[in-house]
């Protein structure tokens, strides 16, 4: 029995180095990542077995980069994000974000709400964005809504009330090298088959994620079992 991939989250990890090495600036690396999301999304649009795609894209600790790295990131985000609702119609993937969308712009939180509206009924794949994301405040908050609905503290009250219905990932792929968590995910990740490589996110392919689903399928997963 090989074991299913129905959540796929992913750390796109290393825009800035790919970048770098081409004598580029940072941002070509992000505009080049954007090319790797539409791959992996349509990629797993396509696969049966996959129900969820969560990719981490603006995390609560990136707003310490450069204000001009912050502010291109979200109008690429804005940009992309609009630009996206016809692929996401045609390949019938339905948009969501986790992460507290407060301090974005009105432009930027208008699309994201409108975009969810428009694919509410697409059933091929759930693309999760995180954004402004950072699991320790997404537990906070979750705790926080238990408390406000008077529910019990428990670990189905707390899964619950996460940004998303709770899902559990099957598998994390964190790409160029670094093998961290870096608040991801924490309370979805419990269980979850780790995969790191060390290609750039823009370089990262389809045959590599292909490959690493087939590593990933053939592995025992115990969940505190023998
Ligand atoms: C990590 O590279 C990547 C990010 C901080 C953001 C991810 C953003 C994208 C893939 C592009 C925009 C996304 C969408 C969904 C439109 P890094 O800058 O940390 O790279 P480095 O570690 O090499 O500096």
């Amino acid at each position: 029995m090989s074991n299913t991939l129905q959540h796929l989250a992913i750390i796109m990890d290393g825009n800035g180095r790919w970048a770098k090495e081409r004598g580029l600036r940072r941002t070509k690396g992000h505009e080049a990542g954007v090319e790797t999301v539409r791959r992996v999304t349509e990629y797993c649009a396509e696969d049966p077995e996959i129900e969820t795609l969560t990719l981490y894209a603006f995390s609560t600790e990136n707003w310490k980069r450069p204000r001009m790295e912050v502010d291109y990131l979200m109008h690429l985000l804005e940009k992309y994000i609009r630009l996206e609702q016809e692929r996401y119609m045609e390949h019938g993937i339905r948009f969501e974000t986790i992460g507290d969308l407060s301090p974005f712009s009105d432009k930027l939180r208008r699309t994201l709400k409108a975009t969810r509206e428009l694919t509410r009924n697409n059933r091929q794949l759930t693309q999760i964005l995180a954004l402004n994301y950072g699991a320790r405040d997404e537990i906070v908050r979750s705790v926080r809504r238990v408390l406000e609905a008077g529910e019990e503290i428990s670990e189905a009250s707390i899964g619950r009330h996460l940004d998303t219905p709770y899902t559990d990932a099957d598998l994390l792929i964190r790409t160029s090298g670094e093998q961290r968590l870096s608040n991801f995910l924490l309370w979805q990740l419990s269980y979850t088959e780790l995969a790191f490589t060390d290609t750039y996110w823009p370089d990262f392919s389809v045959e590599e994620l292909r490959s690493i689903i087939d590593d990933f399928k053939a592995r025992q997963r115990k969940f505190g079992g023998i």
